[in-house]
């Protein structure tokens, strides 16, 4: 099964970003057998609108507004935290590092929140995948309560694919009129369900 969506501006790729994050958002950690942490890869050139996608998705995901989604390129490896519902009900979940405003709105609505954090990688400037383990990636992949997202996640290749499962593999492609021809494709039960919702 595969997933594809164009866009025809910058605007209009973050927007798919945005959607896929915020459904992400209200799946996650719902049901602790199933999408508890999602890895996603993105493939496509330089140009093709992965950062683009990523500033959407993080704000459909739940990083707040005051966090400016930049490109990974020279950091390897961006970190932001997320606010995403909960139907926990749990008090002491919303004890967490999430901002009074926030917890002042889940206890109007009467709705609890929960934190995760979105790492947005871009591993351009790795050599090989070896060099992997100098820059944590263990430890992001490792990581509870996580989505993580990686730009040219091509430098995985298929001698160290065992190394991170991907649920959701994105590919952005540049069509003759400089449209962008998303493609998604999940990984599993879970993401095929999760994206079966996004395609409607
Ligand atoms: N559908 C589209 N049509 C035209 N321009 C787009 C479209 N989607 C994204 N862009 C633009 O393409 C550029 C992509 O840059 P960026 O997201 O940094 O690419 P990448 O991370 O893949 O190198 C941005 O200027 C963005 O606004
Ligand atoms: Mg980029």
């Amino acid at each position: 099964m595969e997933i594809t969506i164009k866009t025809d501006s910058g605007d209009a790729t973050s927007e798919v970003g945005r959607k896929l994050g915020s459904l992400i958002s209200s799946n996650i950690n719902h049901n602790k057998t199933a999408l508890n942490k999602i890895a996603i890869a993105l493939y496509g050139g330089l140009g093709a609108g992965k950062t683009t996608f990523v500033q959407g998705f993080a704000r459909g995901l739940g990083v707040p507004e005051n966090y400016y989604i930049t490109s990974p390129t020279y950091n390897i490896i961006n970190e932001y935290p997320a606010t995403i519902p909960s139907n926990i009900n749990n008090d002491s979940i919303i004890n967490k590092n999430i901002g009074n405003q926030n917890i002042d709105t889940s206890k109007k609505q009467g709705k609890y929140l929960d934190t995760l954090t979105l790492y947005h990688l871009d591993l351009y400037r790795i050599g090989s995948p070896d060099e992997l383990e100098y820059i944590g990636f263990d430890d992001v992949v490792a990581s509870d309560k996580s989505v993580i997202i990686i730009e040219w996640a091509d430098i995985i290749d298929s001698q160290h694919k065992n190394i991170i499962k991907f649920d959701i593999k994105i590919r952005i492609e540049i069509d003759h009129h400089f449209n962008r021809v998303i493609s998604f494709i999940p990984y599993g039960l879970d993401s095929l369900n999760l994206l079966n919702q996004f395609a409607v």
